[in-house]
């Protein structure tokens, strides 16, 4: 078989994380202080995928890329590829025909997090060599994604975020395929919500009677898309942490469970109890750093309380009063409280921010 290629869906417009994807791809938000995006290309380099192609749209595009490089860092060798407009799965799929040729590939949607990688996927694929083979994971809410209908272990439908769902089992953001899904693809006509579906392309492959191979994920899986999402994917990045501490601790702070505390990160009076994780630049002072919160660079923490949340690059907060908890700020945000009467709240708040006072 021919060695895989990779191709990692970055492109699309992130609505669901706005604002924050108002200025910066959904792709490279943090989780434990990495982007998203960088779990799924050293997913693939552990794969032995290091000819990888990363699909991005035109907005955003120059961040990724600025991001990720030519892929040296990771092992890989990185093409971009633009997709004009968001038009689907599919679509993004025949945008890179010309860097897949007629190679199997691996495609990983950019803002999917995968706990037990890709190595034993790929192993299967390669031995099974099905047209494709598609990763399936009970949820909650199967019609916020496609869903398959299965009979045993065969796949007899799948269907793109359906009303009513057949089966809890949700298509996870991997797909490992034979250069078969461009015949697919290319028959498609856009779905309701105006997309050309890879759900459909491969009910395509099933009526054409080729083979489609499931599996069902072990590990956990996230798709990152949503904040409530994002927040539970860094929870469980951050429990798998080994513990490292190479900021500047002093003697009035303590440091308890897992942490990692990145060079230059300095703790004041404070206290840290993990699984957390503190970029390098970060002040906390006089503060409470929780459970299950990541801290970005050059972020200040000061007399206040954070918990389960994600603070990305700059941000300050000050004199907060009650606890920060859930939440995710972008970079440079100014959180603060001045005592004084009347209480009142003096906000400067960009388009589309969600804050909620409890
Ligand atoms: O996360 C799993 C789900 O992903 C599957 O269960 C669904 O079957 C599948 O359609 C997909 O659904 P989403 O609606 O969540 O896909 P989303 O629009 O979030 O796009 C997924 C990734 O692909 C994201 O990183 C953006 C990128 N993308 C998306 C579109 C529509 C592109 O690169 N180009 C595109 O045209």
């Amino acid at each position: 078989m021919q060695d895989l290629k990779g191709l990692i869906l970055s492109g699309g417009a992130g609505t669901r994380l706005r604002p924050i994807t108002h200025t910066s791809a959904k792709q490279l938000v943090p989780v434990a202080n990495k982007p998203v995006l960088f779990y799924g290309i050293e997913a693939l380099v552990a794969a032995g995928v290091t000819e990888i192609g990363i699909i991005i749209a035109p907005e955003t595009g120059g961040e990724i890329r600025e991001a990720a490089g030519d892929g040296s860092r990771f092992g890989a060798e990185i093409t971009y590829i633009v997709q004009d407009e968001p038009a689907g799965l599919a679509h993004a799929v025949l945008t890179a025909a010309d860097f897949i040729g007629d190679s199997p590939f691996v495609m990983y949607l950019g803002d999917n997090l995968l706990r037990d990688g890709l190595s034993g996927l790929v192993s299967t694929f390669r031995e099974d060599r099905p047209e494709a083979l598609i990763l399936l994971t009970p949820v909650e809410d199967p019609s916020s994604y496609g869903v398959a209908e299965l009979d045993g272990e065969r796949i007899v439908r799948l269907i793109e975020k359906p009303k009513d769902p057949p089966s809890n089992l949700a298509l996870v953001g991997v797909y490992l395929f034979s250069s078969s899904i461009f015949d697919a693809a290319r028959s498609l006509e856009p779905s309701w919500r105006g997309e050309l579906e890879i759900t459909e392309a491969i009910q395509k492959l099933i009526d054409d009677g080729q083979r489609v191979q499931s599996e069902v994920v072990r590990g956990w899986w996230k798709d990152t898309g949503q904040l409530a999402d994002m927040l539970d994917a860094n929870r469980l990045v951050l429990q798998e942490l080994e513990t490292r501490l190479q900021g500047e601790i002093d003697e009035e702070s303590r440091v308890e469970g897992k942490v990692v505390l990145e060079p230059g990160a300095r703790l004041i009076r404070s206290v840290v109890r993990g699984p957390a994780a503190i970029a390098a630049g970060a002040v906390i002072e006089d503060a409470y750093i929780g459970p299950y919160t990541s801290i970005g660079e050059e972020v200040v923490v000061r007399r206040s309380e954070v918990e389960h949340s994600i603070i990305l690059f700059g941000s300050v907060v000050e004199d907060l009063g009650t606890r920060l908890e859930a939440s995710l700020l972008g970079r440079n945000v100014k959180l603060t409280r001045h005592e004084g009467m009347p209480k009142t709240l003096r906000l400067l708040v960009g388009d589309r921010s969600e804050i909620e006072i409890v």
